[in-house]
């Protein structure tokens, strides 16, 4: 290293102006002069060396420090666990998945086209109002559903079509809505929606799906039935009523209202490009919250953001 050699030099060098007795007196004092002169500048090239060093040395960044550098660590008796509505959500999306439906994510922040326009929500239709959508200044729309998904699956699987295949994609996601909260609604939520289209497509084949879903996803046999709803994107359109599961505490009693749902509108498939003379699709979108909610007898939707650990720990 450039400082050991340095420093054997300075050595050397005290060494040799110990001869300096040894040498006429007249001599000593130019002897001395230089003597001194080359151990000056080993010192100053020692001493500039040092401070590099000192410079390079990098402090090891601590990030489990607390904010108050004179309190102590904090530590952590307890480790994170998986959110249960997303260990239900990856549930949700496995039934799903066995069936052979692709899985897209939707985006947090989504337009106005994507939203309502290119699901045949005409300018100023009086449905957009019953979204409750945020805004912001942007004019960006935190989704209010996931069917604003609807036109990217489409879109992005239309060319199976033209191949003889079809369109089955499942899109779970989170959802916002400025509505007041209550036991039963939450401005932060989840929902699966899916969309399938072939040249051949009935509301039996959903309802098909629906019950192997619902069934497999409670684990007992369950009847669904239907009810005519309203929603701009489907032609006819429903809502999807459910046998309430039988819980532990004994036999369910009465429907529980699980999600819309009805043949895809001719409108939503050309807004994607495919022409709906050829083929033909249904969706169905539902809350996430409310189907596990039914599942552990939760009563409270308001639990699941709230980050209540004594909540989170019964799963
Ligand atoms: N997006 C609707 C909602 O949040 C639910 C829905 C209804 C989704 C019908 C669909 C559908 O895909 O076809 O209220």
């Amino acid at each position: 290293m450039e400082i050991e050699k340095l420093k054997k030099s300075l050595n050397e060098l005290n060494k040799e102006y110990a001869k300096i007795k040894t040498i006429p007196v007249e001599e000593r004092k130019a002897f001395g002069i230089e003597m001194n002169k080359k151990k000056q500048e080993i010192l100053a090239k020692i001493k500039a060396l040092e401070e590099a060093a000192e410079d390079a040395k990098v402090e090891p960044l601590d990030i489990t420090a607390p904010f108050d550098i004179n309190a102590k660590k904090t530590e952590f008796k307890n480790t994170g666990s998986k959110h249960p509505l997303m260990t239900e959500l990856d549930h949700v999306v496995d039934i799903y998945q066995a069936m052979g439906f692709n899985v897209m994510e939707p985006r947090q922040l989504d337009d106005e086209f994507h939203m309502f326009d290119s699901l045949n929500f005409s300018k100023g239709h009086p449905a957009r109002d019953g979204y409750d959508t945020f805004r912001t200044s942007e004019g960006f729309i935190p989704i209010a559903h996931t069917s604003a998904m609807q036109n990217r699956a489409l879109s992005t699987y239309k060319e199976r079509l033209e191949k003889g295949g079809q369109i089955a994609v499942v899109i779970p996601g989170r959802v916002f809505r400025n509505e007041d909260v209550d036991p039963t609604h939450e401005h932060t939520f989840y929902q699966c929606e899916g969309v399938y289209v072939a040249k051949e497509a009935t509301m039996g084949e959903l309802l098909g799906i629906f019950k192997n879903f619902f069934e497999t996803y409670y684990g007992q046999s369950l009847k669904i039935k239907t009810q005519p709803g309203y929603f701009p994107f489907t032609e006819p359109s429903f809502e999807l009523l459910v046998e309430k599961p039988k819980t532990l505490s004994g036999k369910g009693d009465g429907w529980l209202e699980l999600l819309g749902c009805g043949m895809i509108h001719p409108n939503v498939l050309k807004a994607a490009g495919i022409d709906p003379d050829k083929y033909k699709g249904f969706a169905w979108g539902g809350g996430i919250d409310r189907l596990v909610m039914m599942k552990y007898m939760l009563n409270d939707v308001r639990y699941f953001e709230s980050g209540k650990l004594n909540f989170l720990e019964e799963f």
